[in-house]
């Protein structure tokens, strides 16, 4: 399945699925996404998720309180282990209660997920939303970024990557050359390319990108008419009639909203991998569907345009540039 080919994750070495499966809603984020999954249910997400075509999973200390590693480490443990060449990553988080983000708490975040996870070391281990405390407090002595090169050196983590929301907190990260991944989310879709800067920035610094919600949070796979928010937020009327002129032009090819999406996002040569949110067994299917769906180049033609981008996403004179459509919706500290 060509589409599903391995790719090398940057100077990690890493050979990953160009689509990666996350964990988030399947951990149980009725706050976030407005309905709740049960325990059984994420587990069995899980290991469908481990017995498919996808070797890449994403998870992290803090969704729901560690409910995701543990649902997640329930399902490998079931399954006896890993697949062979398996890429799980997870992140580390504050305190959930006091929200401490010191170096002390990267340490034990990441021991909790050693326990949850049943793993002695992680293949990729990210700092999770570090926009909750900023750059400077995370970069300082005794701090968040110390403690995850302290687990490297340890060989608790064998490559460290930053995940979050601001792009140009990330873009700081990525210049940091402690990173080898960035992790930016919903700033890379149909509807908003604001990521499209860190990505040039991170190829230069040679710093894999790792695409997340490629739908904006379930907008871009249910269709605005079901889901009506946009990166976890209510949309505006403007946002959703684009959105539902680009579900038209699709049902117009009979090719899935969600599969132009996703495909959206797989085909950009600047972005390694894509994660999608899944929270049932018959999405890993789906996603795979989606991922290998054919899609005609009139469609992409109209795609591109009503997106508002170049024919060519990676053209760096492109004269849309990097452009943040949708940052009145979102606060600093936000998923
Ligand atoms: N800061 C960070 O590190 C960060 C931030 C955001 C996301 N992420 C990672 O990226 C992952 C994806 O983000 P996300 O879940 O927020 O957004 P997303 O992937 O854009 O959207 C997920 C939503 O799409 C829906 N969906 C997926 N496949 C579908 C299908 N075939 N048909 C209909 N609906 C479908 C899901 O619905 P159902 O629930 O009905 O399946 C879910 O509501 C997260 O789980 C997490 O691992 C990381």
């Amino acid at each position: 399945m060509s589409a599903l080919e391995l790719r090398t994750l940057g100077s990690t070495g890493l050979r990953v699925t160009p689509v990666c499966l996350g964990c988030g809603v399947l951990g149980g984020m009725s706050a976030i996404f407005g309905y709740d999954v049960s325990a059984d249910q994420g587990v069995a997400t899980v290991r469908r998720a481990l017995d498919s075509p996808v070797n890449f999973l994403d998870t992290s200390a803090g969704y729901s309180n560690g409910e995701s590693e543990r649902r997640v480490g329930a399902a490998v443990r079931a399954r006896g282990g890993l697949p062979e060449g398996f890429v799980l990553a997870t992140k580390v988080d504050p305190d959930p209660v006091t929200r401490d983000y010191s170096g002390a708490q990267v340490l034990r975040s990441a021991e909790q997920s050693i326990e949850r996870l049943g793993m002695d070391s992680f293949p990729l281990l990210y700092l999770h939303d570090p926009e909750v405390i900023g750059f400077e407090a995370a970069m300082a002595p005794g701090g968040a970024v110390e403690a995850l090169v302290r687990l490297k050196k340890e060989g608790v983590a064998e490559h460290l990557g930053v995940a979050g929301g601001p792009v140009d907190m990330l873009e700081r990260f990525v210049g940091t050359g402690v990173f080898e991944v960035v992790l930016t989310h919903n700033r890379y879709t149909l509807v908003d390319q604001s990521a499209r800067g860190l990505l040039r920035t991170a190829h230069q610094a040679g710093v894999a990108v790792v695409n997340a919600a490629p739908f904006g949070g379930g907008m871009l796979a249910k269709g605005p008419d079901v889901s009506r928010k946009y990166a976890y937020r209510e949309a505006d009327a403007a946002l959703m009639e684009r959105v539902r002129r680009m579900a038209e032009r699709c049902a117009a090819y009979d090719v899935p909203l969600g599969a132009a999406a996703l495909q959206f996002s797989i085909r950009e040569p600047l972005i390694a991998s894509t994660v999608v949110g899944i929270s049932a067994p018959e999405r890993v299917d789906q996603t795979v569907r989606w991922a290998t769906w054919p899609i005609p180049d009139e469609l992409w033609a109209e795609l591109t345009d009503l997106a508002g981008v170049s024919a060519d996403p990676t053209d760096p004179t492109d004269p849309t540039g990097p452009t943040d459509q949708h940052a009145p919706h979102r606060r600093g500290n936000e998923r």
